[in-house]
């Protein structure tokens, strides 16, 4: 059988796990795909630079177009990183009929679709599974192990540095800043770590988990984002008291056909399977109509956990080659996209207020949420000798986005309450 050859653009974390695994499991991928898989020619910005791998200096080249035009190529993996010029490379790759294989959530959040559909024209592969949750095979077992359900809630650690951030201030009691430098030292968070902690890394894999889960194409538009740069140490304190944790939740849910998508730090209930997850690890809950309730646990990045995926998505292009199926992607987006409205989105809100501790302030602030009809669940006033006002804190029970921003508009007008110290979605 003639070797497969591939393209492989970019060489860091990802693409230098990628090649340890054809290398090293070199065998294995023979005897599943029937053929040698050989890494042809390599992409960098800087050919000279030194490696942790050693890769033939002939077949690096820091002209994209050298592998993308290389008839003898049939699979181009992308580990990159970049979006426009990224999507020209690709689709040009598409064009000339190479499968394509990428990690890059930011290109197929944005430009999915496009990418997806010119795959269709040239009945070529395009597979993404390391995009998400890096080594939980998540995208897979969406479009093709719950094929047959109808998905009603997923629910995902999809960020690692913020799962790191929150768990080190929950454990440690340390403070957002400290810890987000001790991320950034420790390679998790990238130079610029805006995307982590203000939640957009986590509403494109969302959206893309969206996409799959409920069949329709959602845009990262669609997400609503929250980050944690304005989580205290305080509350999380207040959380684990009450017993939850704090969490970055990416949160899809679908009711009579209407989705809503969000990511924001969220108070979790301690005994939910997702309260558990720390450190860089992700997860994901999915809860489908007939299978029920299910959790995905794993590494989501690093070099050979994200690697993993990506070359089991290498596989699939192969066995597809050998079966001459390529081109027949398992998931169609073929639900009509219908977004719940503010009204339509309900969950529980925790809210914690500063407030002067004089008679009459707590029948002014239940008369607010009796009015836009939010009915609570719990109100604990707590001393805190650092604070010489009242600390009152509320829980909701469910509740509409709407009539929550109408209450929290209210409070910021109400001459008792001196500061909305913080509100968190509650789960669980
Ligand atoms: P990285 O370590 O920064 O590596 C990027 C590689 O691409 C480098 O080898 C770089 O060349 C090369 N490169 C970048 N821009 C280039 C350009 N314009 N022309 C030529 N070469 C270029 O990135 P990474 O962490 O491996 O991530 C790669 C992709 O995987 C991204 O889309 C990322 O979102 C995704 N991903 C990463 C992880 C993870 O854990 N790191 C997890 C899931 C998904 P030089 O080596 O010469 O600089
Ligand atoms: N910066 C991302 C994270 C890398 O922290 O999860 C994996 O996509």
């Amino acid at each position: 059988m003639k070797p497969i050859r591939v393209g492989l653009l970019g060489l860091g974390t990802v693409g230098t796990g990628v090649v340890r695994i054809v290398e090293g499991h070199q065998s294995d991928l023979q005897s599943q795909v029937g053929s040698e898989v050989i890494i042809e020619k390599v992409l960098v910005k800087n050919v000279d630079k030194s490696r942790s791998i050693s890769v033939p200096h002939h077949k690096m080249t820091d002209n994209a177009w050298d592998i993308i035009r290389d008839p003898d190529i049939n699979i181009i993996v992308e580990v990159m990183g970049g979006i426009e010029t990224t999507k020209e490379y690709l689709l040009e790759a598409l064009e000339r009929g190479k499968h394509v294989v990428t990690a890059n959530k930011d290109l197929m959040a944005l430009h999915g679709p496009e990418i997806l559909a010119k795959a269709k024209e040239h009945q070529c592969d395009v597979f993404y599974e390391a995009s998400v949750a890096g080594g939980i095979p998540i995208i897979r077992t969406l479009s093709e192990g719950f094929s047959s359900d109808r998905i009603l809630k997923i629910m995902g650690i999809v960020n690692g540095t913020t799962n790191f951030i929150l768990t080190k201030m929950s454990q440690e009691g340390a403070s957002y800043a400290d810890v987000l430098k001790e991320a950034q030292e420790l390679g998790y968070a990238e130079a610029d770590p805006t995307s982590d902690v203000e939640g957009l890394d986590a509403a494109r894999k969302m959206a893309i988990l969206g996409t799959l889960g409920f069949r329709a194409n959602v845009a990262l538009e669609d997400v609503s984002v929250r980050g944690i740069s304005s989580v205290s140490k305080e509350d999380i304190l207040y959380a684990k008291r009450l017993g939850y944790e704090v969490k970055l939740l990416g949160i899809a849910e679908r009711q009579d056909e209407h989705i809503s998508l969000s990511v924001q730090p969220t108070m979790i209930r301690k005994s939910h399977p997702i309260a558990s997850v720390n450190g860089v690890f992700n997860a994901v809950y999915v809860h489908g109509e007939a299978v029920g309730e299910t959790m995905f646990y794993g590494a989501g990045a690093g070099e050979m956990p994200t690697a993993t995926s990506v070359v089991a998505d290498l596989v699939a292009v192969i066995k597809n080659l050998k079966l001459g199926v390529n081109g027949q992607q398992a998931i169609v987006t073929y639900k009509e996209k219908k977004l719940k409205t503010d009204e339509q989105i309900e969950y529980k809100n925790f809210i914690l207020l500063h407030v002067q501790d004089k008679a009459g302030v707590l029948a002014r602030i239940t008369q607010v949420f009796a009015e836009f009809e939010v009915s609570l669940a719990s109100v604990l006033q707590q001393p805190n000798p650092d604070n010489p006002e009242a600390e009152i804190i509320i829980i909701t029970h469910d509740a509409s986005k709407a009539s929550m921003d109408k209450v929290l508009k209210h409070f910021e007008q109400l001459d008792v309450i001196r500061k909305i110290k913080s509100v968190y979605r509650v789960e669980g």
